[in-house]
């Protein structure tokens, strides 16, 4: 942590969890052993962000389009998910870490829908880090979402047209009152969004790491929040 000022770590980080299926390729194991071995990773870095005082993190752990994939791989993502609530139930509670799930997960097995639900009941009531996992989460879907609910409420007459305002879509994502993320992180070395925090992301910093997700380490998340402070960020204007 040496090489980071405490004062300005992120409120909110996002990461793209990606590489888990070529790391496992390159050791000669299955994708779904990938799977596995990140969220290795990722109980180290929940840990991590709690300690860092990040007050949100924001996980991508299946996309709308992640469907495409072989049966066999989507299966065991979601079993991964009732393994992952089961282990890491108490830790998360005991550092007090509130639990959410982003996404339409209403479409995920029945045993991940419970552990899910376990999952944030069992949290709901803490103060620390607010923890998303995006589940089944795309963000062109999360801003249809958004314009279907502001459409109804303006078809109801609760909203006129005219005072339709892009806090108003904010208000309906998933992510509603929390802030937009100032550093979204994607491991794996591809320099693309893939439909994440697509409203969200307007002005987000991006760092890109080749590191594989399951590598992913305490390590390399303080350099990227280095990185991350050692940019200038102008929103529009210049610099001061
Ligand atoms: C990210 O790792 C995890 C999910 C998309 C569920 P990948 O499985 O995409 O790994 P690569 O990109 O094939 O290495
Ligand atoms: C993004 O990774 C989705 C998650 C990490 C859950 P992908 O591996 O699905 O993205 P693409 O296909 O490289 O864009
Ligand atoms: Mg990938």
């Amino acid at each position: 942590m040496s090489n980071i000022d405490l004062n300005r770590i992120p409120r909110h980080v996002a990461i793209i969890m990606d590489g888990n299926g070529r790391w496992a390729k390159e050791r000669g194991m299955a994708r779904v052993q990938g799977h596995k071995a990140g969220m290795e990773s990722l109980r180290e870095i929940v840990r991590h962000s709690s300690e860092l005082g990040v007050q949100y993190l924001t996980v991508y752990a299946f996309s709308t389009e992640n469907w495409k994939r072989p049966e066999d791989e989507v299966s065991g993502i979601f079993k991964l998910v009732v393994i992952y609530v089961k282990s890491e139930i108490r830790e998360l509670s005991a550092n007090n870490v509130k639990v959410n799930v982003i996404g339409d997960w209403s479409r995920l097995p029945a045993d991940s829908k419970d552990a899910i639900q376990y999952a944030i009941d069992t949290t709901a009531a803490n103060t620390g880090l607010q923890f998303n996992i995006a589940l089944n989460y795309g963000g062109r879907a999360e801003i249809l979402r958004a314009a279907r609910l502001l459409a109804e409420d303006i078809a109801s007459g609760r909203v006129s047209a005219e005072d339709a305002s892009e806090d108003m879509i904010s208000d309906r994502l998933y992510t509603a009152g929390m802030p937009d993320p100032e550093l979204i992180i994607r491991t794996g070395g591809e320099q693309r969004l893939s439909n994440f925090l697509t409203w969200q992301s307007a002005y987000s910093e991006l760092v890109v790491t080749p590191v594989y997700w399951p590598d992913f380490s305490p390590e390399e998340y303080d350099k990227a929040i280095a990185e991350y402070q050692s940019r200038d960020r102008r929103f529009g204007g210049i610099k001061a």
